[in-house]
């Protein structure tokens, strides 16, 4: 029959350990309010009798058919002794729920299989936020307390071999799919442990869905086309969750195959195509406060890799000198994303990094350094409508005195009776030729002047 008399006995201690905090939090039953006690009741005398038969220990190897056909006989073993009946609906939505707190991520599960979902924002154990269609939402998910959150964040973090306590209460990971995934538990969060899941689900957009969605205009694609041929630096620049990383896996995809690319990255998103690929990612220190590798030392060690090419992730700190060192000697054409809310801030946010990591130079030897390294910033946002737009494309067009210089060659331009729930705009090269158009001209682009006379590509 089952399952018991394959994989036997209790695991002793490891059973007893298992179920402690993953009782309760129910999804399905939880929104049919007088159901819900009835409901845990069920499942905890569920939990108790697999707990008799089954070895958890040996539980995840087993194939999910087999663990499905198991619970359902328990379940049904249950009911008959308690004299119940259950509905084929419930009983199945029941069957799911314990599998998934079994040997998944719990509430979580059905988010997780819900491809339009892009965020999962757990505030404590009653409050789960979801992301879809960039707009956030509140969900109906919860979990039964802190205890039952704790048990899947450690289930999480324990996966990729990194540990969460309250000696260190934050901790950044990696899902088996991509997903990146930061939490933050008591006492640092005051209302119970935080979760949040930036899902991948294993898809990489590439520029073709930009396109599809209205982010950008065939042109402006194009171009940027042409700038990572041509190797101009370009810098992508937005505010959180605008599609910083989306775009800069999309431009990573023009680099031709021939070259060699080395990513660095604090937590490593990126997916690129080609077949010459180094990735690096950057290492947190150990609970003894050693074993720290930084996105400056990745960046450093990578210079002595001969990358043709040097991707970062997000530059954010110190790294931030070796990589415009680079950017502008040697290894031209490298692409990095920065936190900024324009292609002007991202500049002055350059300079501040480097200033905060005690670089003690004269301003204007910072600017030439920056202006030198970065050729062209494409400014990404997340729009009120939820949609994610290039607003412009800006070149660095050199120094004038302490001040560097930048000019606009594409922007959006939002149309005026739009609402804030669905903008409508244009995308419009300005006119202005490229400072690098004799290079765009080379690698395939007409060139900024004439791409003006083109019609914007509506949005
Ligand atoms: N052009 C786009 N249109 C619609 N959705 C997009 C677009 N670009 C990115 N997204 C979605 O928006 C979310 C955030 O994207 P992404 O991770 O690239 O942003 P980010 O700016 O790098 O975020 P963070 O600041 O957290 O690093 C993802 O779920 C992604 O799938
Ligand atoms: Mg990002």
């Amino acid at each position: 029959m089952g399952l018991s008399s394959r994989i036997s006995r209790p695991g002793g201690e490891r059973g007893a350990a298992a179920p402690a905090g993953v009782l309760g939090g129910s999804l399905a039953f939880g929104r049919r309010g007088g159901f819900v006690e009835a409901s845990r009741r069920l499942k905890l005398q569920v939990h108790n009798r697999l707990f008799e038969t089954v070895d958890f220990a040996k539980l995840s190897a087993l194939d999910p058919e087999r663990i499905v056909a198991h619970l359902t006989e328990v379940i049904d073993e249950t009911l008959k002794d308690e004299g119940k009946l259950i509905t084929e609906a419930d009983r199945g939505a029941l069957v799911e729920e314990i599998k998934n707190e079994l040997l998944g991520l719990g509430p979580l599960e059905p988010l997780l299989h819900d491809d339009s979902i892009t965020d999962i924002l757990v505030n404590g154990p009653g409050c789960v936020y979801v992301e879809k269609g960039g707009k956030l939402l509140r969900t109906d998910v919860r979990f039964h307390d802190d205890q039952h959150l704790m048990v899947v964040i450690d289930r999480i973090v324990s996966q990729v071999g990194r540990r969460i306590d309250e000696a260190s209460p934050m901790v950044d990971a990696r899902m088996g799919d991509g997903s990146r995934v930061n939490a933050v538990i008591p006492p640092l969060a005051l209302d119970g442990p935080c979760l949040s899941i930036r899902r991948f689900g294993g898809r990489r957009y590439t520029m073709a869905d930009l396109l599809g969605w209205g982010s950008l205009s065939a042109e402006m694609a194009d171009f940027l086309r042409a700038a990572v041929r041509a190797r101009l630096s370009v810098l992508i620049c937005g505010g959180t969750g605008s599609g910083k990383t989306t775009m800069l896996n999309c431009l990573s995809a023009y680099v031709p195959d021939d070259e060699r690319i080395v990513t660095v990255e604090d937590s490593a998103e990126l997916a690129l195509q080609q077949p010459h690929v180094v990735r690096l990612e950057s290492r947190p220190p150990n609970l003894e406060g050693r074993g720290e590798v930084t996105q400056r030392d990745l960046v450093r060690n990578c210079l002595r890799m001969r990358p043709d090419r040097i991707i970062v992730g997000e530059v954010r700190g110190a790294e931030v000198f070796d990589m415009l060192q680079a950017m502008s000697t040697g290894h031209e054409g490298s692409i990095a994303t920065i936190h900024a809310n324009n292609p002007r801030e991202s500049l002055s946010r350059l300079e501040m990094m480097m200033l905060l990591s005690g670089f003690s130079f004269a301003q204007r030897a910072m600017r030439q350094q920056i202006a030198a390294a970065i050729d062209l910033v494409v400014h990404v946002s997340r729009l009120s409508d939820g949609s994610r737009r290039v607003l412009r494309l800006s070149e660095v067009a050199g120094m004038e005195g302490e001040t560097i210089m930048m000019q606009d060659l594409f922007e959006f331009v939002r149309a005026r009776n739009g609402s804030a729930a669905e903008i409508t705009g244009v995308f419009h090269p300005t006119g202005v030729q490229s400072v690098h158009a004799a290079r765009l001209a080379l690698a395939g682009y007409a060139s900024a002047r004439s791409a003006a006379r083109g019609p914007g590509a509506g949005a």
